[in-house]
């Protein structure tokens, strides 16, 4: 009979929190074993909701474990390339939350140890595992509305982060936007070669003072020819709002 997989998650704020629950509530195959942030208090709600028997002192603590076969890193994305490296090493599988890190140097050196070491890495993407997308791959894939030639990604938040992650966070494009170009490269299946856009501050004077924007239309140029616009807010007043339109030789597919 397989065991429950053992798991321990790094980083008890906001994303977290929501793995923690899923994990707990809804993952009857694994378990949280250990849960650790550097705000112990955040630590110990979470592992009292989600009845996790362990709060660690430090990452250090769980990756000395034995017991836990994979890890959640769910820190601030500062944290996240040392985290992974470190989790490799001690033999570790990763769930990373997004991005790895906003240095492709630090991502190389991070990938590069987790081969090294044979584990699996998961970075939190998690907008290729809705069936709605899955399923606009699929159309692109299969041929069904022929060869792309126009894709819009419209992807609003329904409200901005606090003001002290927007600080940290890599500006919108790193944080935010990261989601849809993973999106577009998902959908057409090719490289992004030109990218220009506009953007700016529409939401919070605040977000403008921090030195980001909160509101941006993107456009791509792919290697195979096809254009996409992504179209970004950080608050959609009616809720998240998640969409995507691609139009090819054949037809066209949205969700
Ligand atoms: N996939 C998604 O849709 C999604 C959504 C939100 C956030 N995220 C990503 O998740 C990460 C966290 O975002 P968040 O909104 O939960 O931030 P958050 O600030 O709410 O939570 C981060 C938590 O990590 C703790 N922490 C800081 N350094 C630590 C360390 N070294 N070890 C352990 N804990 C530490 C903090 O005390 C805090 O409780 C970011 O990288 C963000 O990009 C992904």
């Amino acid at each position: 009979m397989n065991k429950k997989l053992n798991l321990a998650l790094i980083g008890a704020g906001r994303i977290g929190k929501l793995h923690a629950e899923t994990i707990a509530f809804r993952i009857p195959e694994a378990k949280l074993a250990a849960i650790t942030d550097v705000q112990r208090d955040a630590a110990e709600a979470v592992a009292q909701r989600c009845t996790i028997p362990r709060v660690a002192s430090d990452a250090g603590e769980i990756l000395q474990d034995s017991d836990i076969d994979a890890v959640l890193i769910c820190s601030p994305t500062n944290t996240h390339a040392d985290l992974v490296i470190e989790a490799a090493r001690a033999g570790k599988h990763v769930f990373c939350e997004k991005p790895i890190d906003h240095s492709i140097e630090k991502v190389d050196r991070a990938l590069s140890e987790v081969k090294k070491a044979g584990v699996k890495l998961q970075v939190g993407y998690n907008r290729r595992f809705d069936p709605n997308f899955a399923r606009v791959r699929r159309a692109i894939v299969s041929g069904e509305i022929g060869t792309p030639h126009l894709m819009h990604i419209i992807s609003r938040d329904p409200a901005p982060p606090p003001i002290s992650y927007i600080k940290n966070s890599g500006g919108m494009f790193l944080d935010m936007t990261t989601h849809d170009f993973d999106m577009a490269r998902f959908l057409i299946g090719d490289e992004v070669t030109q990218i220009y856009a506009a953007a700016g501050v529409r939401v919070d004077p605040q977000i403008g003072e921090a030195g980001d924007v909160d509101t941006a239309v993107i456009v791509l140029h792919f290697a195979n020819g096809a254009i996409g616009t992504i179209d970004n807010c950080r608050k959609a007043p009616y809720g998240y709002d998640q969409r995507v339109e691609v139009l090819g030789s054949r037809g066209s597919i949205s969700t």
